[in-house]
């Protein structure tokens, strides 16, 4: 049996992979995805989120997120548009994350000590996490994904779905599936730029 890849290898090789084909999505994989992301730690462990997976559907709702996105760019460029919408169209298995609206405004209305904005933008950034651990455990399970904000087509996508809007705002999209072609490694600033030991400096003058 192959070894199983550490976190190191799965932070390395998670890219966002924006042209996916179909691939074998077991029940027992997108459980084992959710699974992981339901210990995504979250402010006040209030978990403020929730997440639609389809597969039967996809078809379907492509052409309604194609039909949305065209309505909302009329008169305007459709054509990079569509051409991100063809790269998903491969997809096995898509994650709807919502951020639930229900949850986070009960948290500003308890917590006394903290701004609303501060408490907004902590739920928001447990979404960002959330989003981080269903990516690498998408990687884990030999799958790629990419993130996408479909913004305009936001309400048809929840119309969709049935789950009530505005009390879910969606977050992200991750279409899941193999790698249509190899992917180009995005560089990363230098860890002396983005790294700091003991006291912030600047980065050191290049040595060589
Ligand atoms: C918060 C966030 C929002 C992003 N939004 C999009 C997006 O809307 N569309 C997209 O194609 N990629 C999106 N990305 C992916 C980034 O462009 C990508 O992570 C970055 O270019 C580095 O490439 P890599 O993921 O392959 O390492 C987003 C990433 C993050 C973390």
């Amino acid at each position: 049996m192959a070894e199983h890849p550490s976190l190191w290898d799965l932070a390395h090789r998670r890219r966002s992979v924006r042209q996916v084909l179909p691939a074998a999505v077991s029940d027992e994989t997108i459980e084992r995805i959710l699974e992981i992301a339901r210990w995504t730690p979250s402010s006040y462990n209030s978990q403020p989120w929730h997440i639609v997976v389809v597969r039967e559907r996809l078809a379907e709702l492509w052409d309604v997120i194609e039909a949305a996105g065209r309505q909302a760019r009329a008169g305007r460029p459709v054509e990079k548009f569509l051409e991100r919408l063809n790269g998903y169209r491969g997809a096995s298995a898509v994650f709807f994350i919502f951020l639930d609206r229900a949850i986070v405004d009960e948290q500003v209305r308890i917590t006394t000590y903290a701004p609303a904005e501060r408490v907004e933008s902590w739920a928001r950034e447990s979404v960002g996490m959330l989003q981080y651990a269903l990516w690498l455990a998408v990687v884990d399970a030999g799958l790629a994904a990419s993130l996408h904000h479909f913004d305009s087509e936001e309400e048809a996508i929840c119309r969709f779905l049935e789950i009530p809007y505005p009390r879910f705002r969606l977050m992200g999209t991750m279409p899941v599936g193999l790698p249509a072609h190899e992917v180009p490694v995005p560089g990363r600033r230098p860890l002396n730029e983005i790294a700091s030991f003991e006291r912030w400096h600047p980065p050191a003058a290049d040595a060589s």
